[in-house]
């Protein structure tokens, strides 16, 4: 087999790039931060095969910056919102993702941010930081109770429904709403479908799992915060278009709702003013996937698609298999 020219947007995994660099040529952005778009238009001129980030948006210019012989764009990630998947079937690009290997990681991380927004863990860890606790104290620090609540899920799909499962634990009553009902979900789980408005009327905490596309764009809004209990909790670890971000700040701000814990962001790595000012608010930076063995699992899908490819053979995680037939 010829050696091919692989580009890695950034660094990922080394065992994974030790891996690819068996079969193949392998460069990687040396740099401990995103390309820009110039460098991005540049680094991918000629190369076989690329490997992005969902930072790295992949469009008909930088298809066509990299060349005909491209044969695969991959992205290092379950979403690819940042992908223009037309216009890589239209060159014969193929496209891939990583999916199936985080959904637990990010299941629990959606988990861990809302339990620690319910026990108010980062207010209070940054209190006791700052030398500010002087004794137990009755009312100190207040939060809400989990267990046997009524926990909402917006998308069943592979993390949503992990994340429902963990609920278990915790015996709460869960209803979701979904593209489609999934009757044995709801059989095993003891789940209930619902629509929209019940499922903001009644979340106790409402966790956002659907991927971003035309018709989820601010899911969430002035309008849906306003419909929420003002004791509720929500939950967004996974896009952050999916929430009107100023239109939360003012819910937060204004105790229309009780908290939020995010991942994610609608202009990542900018957050909105004030959010970063309120103290029922859990931020940390897009990292539900980030433990070692999710993010050598997604390096491992990545490369395995791309030698694949470059074999002449179908990928294991194409997202535009039109460009297959
Ligand atoms: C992370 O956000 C991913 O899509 O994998
Ligand atoms: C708290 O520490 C308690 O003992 O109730």
């Amino acid at each position: 087999m010829l050696k091919s020219n692989v580009y890695i947007t950034r660094m990922i995994p080394q065992e994974t790039i030790d891996a690819l660099r068996q079969f193949h040529d392998v460069e990687v952005n040396p740099y401990d931060r995103a390309l820009t778009r110039d460098e991005l238009l540049q680094q991918v001129r000629g190369r076989d095969a690329v490997i992005t980030l969902l930072t790295d948006k992949v469009d008909g210019e930088v298809l066509d910056a990299a060349g005909p012989q491209c044969k695969i764009f991959a992205n290092y990630a379950v979403g690819f919102n940042n992908f223009d998947l037309k216009a890589a079937t239209q060159r014969g690009v193929i496209m891939t993702n990583t999916p199936g290997v985080l959904d637990d990681a990010t299941a629990t991380h959606a988990w861990a941010l809302l339990l620690a927004t319910a026990r108010r863990i980062s207010e209070s860890e940054r209190y006791v930081r700052a030398g500010q606790w002087h004794g137990w104290a009755p009312m100190a620090f207040i939060g809400q109770d989990v267990d046997h609540k009524t926990l909402g899920i917006a998308g069943l799909g592979r993390i949503g429904s992990k994340f429902a499962r963990k609920a278990a634990a915790f015996d709460m009553k869960v209803i979701y709403t979904n593209a489609v009902r999934e009757p044995e979900f709801e059989r095993q789980y003891g789940a209930t479908f619902v629509d929209k408005a019940t499922l903001l009327r009644e979340s106790d905490f409402l966790s956002l799992h659907l991927p971003l596309l035309p018709d989820t764009h601010h899911y969430i809004g002035a309008k849906e915060l306003a419909s929420m209990k003002p004791t509720a909790v929500l939950i967004n670890a996974a896009r952050g278009p999916l929430i009107d971000e100023q239109a939360l700040v003012a819910a937060l701000r204004n105790k229309v709702i009780w908290g939020a814990g995010l991942d994610v962001f609608e202009e990542e790595p900018n957050i909105a003013a004030g959010l970063a000012e309120l103290d029922n608010v859990v931020i940390v930076p897009h990292i539900a996937s980030a433990t070692i063995q999710t993010r050598l699992a997604m390096g491992k899908i990545a490369t395995d698609n791309v030698i694949s490819v470059l074999k002449g053979e179908p990928p294991h995680t194409c997202i535009n298999p039109e460009v297959l037939k």
